[in-house]
């Protein structure tokens, strides 16, 4: 997103709920979503951290965020359709802040499709 998305970045902690598993966790400012909930003992599905094998890929059910400016395009690891429907890279995606809903497989190891 570039200077857009850094011009809106969050000013306030995001309070996430994950669809279904019902676990909760706050992403501090300036922290991505996956290590956020890592930090919080969360059995989020990854492997590179670095954004380059896709098995991190989570629905944003509600909320919003952001890919910072970055020379690597995470995007790359989602198909068209998955995008449309609000998947994103969560190793690389940062929330704005409010209340969130995602949908991840937790407790799995993820769809590697990229390069590790
Ligand atoms: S953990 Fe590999 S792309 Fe996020």
């Amino acid at each position: 997103m570039g200077f857009f998305g850094d011009l809106f970045k969050s000013a306030e902690p995001t309070k996430v709920t994950v669809k279904g598993s019902g676990e909760t966790f706050v992403v501090p400012v300036g922290m991505n979503l996956m290590k956020a909930a890592l930090n919080a003992k969360v059995a989020w599905p990854h492997s590179c951290k670095v954004g380059s094998c896709g098995s991190c890929r989570t629905t944003i059910v509600s909320g919003d965020g952001y890919y910072p400016s970055s020379p690597c395009d995470p995007t790359t690891l989602i198909k068209p359709e998955e995008a449309e429907k609000g998947m994103v890279i969560a190793c690389q995606w940062y929330p704005k802040g409010g209340d969130m809903e995602v949908e991840v497989a937790i407790g799995t190891e993820g769809d590697k499709r990229g390069m590790i």
